[in-house]
């Protein structure tokens, strides 16, 4: 017996949530679970948007059922054919003998690649723009390729203006009970989530995410239900803002994130004095972590978020020190750029950190470089002066920027 939620008319809820997995996509910890959500229209036709993982299949067909309530199911309809959304296409179409698979051609070649039952005849293909007339309710699909594999669409329902945005809109985090982002403190609870889910899922993809937003302009949305998280009903304007802008890589805000390692914390004391220096400046929302102790995608998250970026890392073995080495490489590979970053290099007889760092960063579109400051083991007291040099320029630019926004 499961609890299924109607949130529209004719509009329920029957996804699930998971708070056993570690790792989404066996890479990215969940600390506080993952939700899985599948809506099902049941109007003329009864259509499910969307299915999900399979750690949730025993209440998620338990909610299905329940709602159906012996009705067949008609149509099942592929916004995203990753098995996170896919994974029960096979036990539906055991249940469901009439049932239609909706997706596109890319839709239906990964199904057949993911899965071995005989799904083509249950094919019904839909092109960019096509409608599915459901007598009381018409579905029009929108691809959005990219966001996040080359097959996704948005599906719009256009009697009540509901988008179905598979991965899109949504964040990382299992449901306590409340379903929409307006019965929970959103900007505490789910909004870095939400940004760790895009920046390290589809951040890589800001140029197709722009696209699909740009699709959807002039259409009337009046609910948002993604595949992931919170069902958005009010201030729908809040997550497409945050969209536009972790999609066109622009900083929601202006401050210092400074990610450091340190082997026994001599680098570490370098970036708490800049640290330090910058707060003495009026530099506000300095963060600081530990790239050891902090799993890449929550940097990657903070640097998506913020304006300034201050790395901080010794030499290990005539090398970058490998999670520093790593997060870079991370943030090339998801796209990340336009931000201003400073460099904190150490090494004890051949440093060359802060230059590996650099040459990293240069191949990152619209970085820019404001400077280095190196230390030999420790920081020394004759290098006060460069210290101080470092850290006006780098407060500079930071209080700049700030000026700028708030005039
Ligand atoms: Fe939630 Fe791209 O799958």
């Amino acid at each position: 017996m499961q609890r299924v939620r109607q949130i529209a008319a004719d509009l329920y809820w029957v996804g699930g949530s998971d708070r056993r997995l570690a790792l989404f996509e066996n890479m990215f910890p969940l600390p506080d679970g993952v939700a899985y959500n599948a809506y099902l229209l049941l109007g003329e036709k009864a259509v499910l948007i969307d299915t999900v993982d399979t750690a949730v299949t025993r209440p998620f067909l338990e909610n299905l059922t329940q709602v159906l309530n012996g009705r067949p199911l008609d149509y099942v309809v592929v916004n995203h054919m990753e098995p996170d959304h896919c994974s029960i296409l096979e036990e539906l179409a055991l249940r469901y003998p009439g049932l239609q698979i909706v997706g596109n051609r890319k839709t239906f070649q990964l199904i057949e690649q993911f899965y071995d039952f005989d799904a083509a005849p249950r094919f019904y293909e839909v092109k960019d723009g096509d409608t599915l007339p459901l007598g009381d309710r018409t579905l029009r699909f929108t691809f959005a390729p990219m966001v996040h594999w080359p097959e996704v669409m948005f599906t719009y329902e256009q009697r009540d203006g509901i988008l179905f945005s598979a991965d899109a809109f949504g964040s990382f985090g299992a449901f306590s009970g409340n379903l929409f982002s307006d019965e929970v403190a959103y900007e505490q609870r789910f909004l870095d989530e939400a940004r760790r889910y895009y920046t390290n899922i589809v951040g890589k993809y800001g140029l197709q995410v722009q696209a699909a937003l740009k699709k959807l302009e002039g259409t009337e949305i009046r609910l948002i239900c993604p595949a992931h998280g919170l069902i958005w009903r009010e201030n729908l304007g809040y997550i497409l803002e945050k969209y536009n802008f972790w999609s066109r890589y622009e900083p929601e805000e202006t401050g210092v994130l400074l990610a450091y390692a340190s082997m026994y914390g001599n680098t570490e004391a370098v970036m708490q004095a800049v640290a330090g220096g910058l707060a003495e400046r009026g530099v506000r929302n300095l963060r600081m972590y530990d790239v050891s102790k902090t799993h890449p995608s929550v940097l990657i998250a903070e640097a998506f978020r913020t304006s300034h970026l201050v790395f901080g890392a010794p030499t290990y073995n005539g090398h970058l020190y490998f999670a520093m080495d790593t997060l870079l490489r991370e943030m090339a590979a998801l796209n990340l750029q336009n931000r201003t970053v400073a460099l904190v290099g150490n090494g004890s007889w051949f440093p060359v950190s802060a230059k590996l760092m650099a040459q990293q960063l240069s191949e990152m579109k619209g970085m820019e470089l404001l400077g280095s400051f190196e230390v030999r083991s420790t920081l020394k007291e004759s290098q006060a002066e460069e210290l101080e040099a470092f850290i006006d320029k780098l407060a500079s630019s930071v209080l700049e920027r700030a000026g700028h926004a708030a005039g």
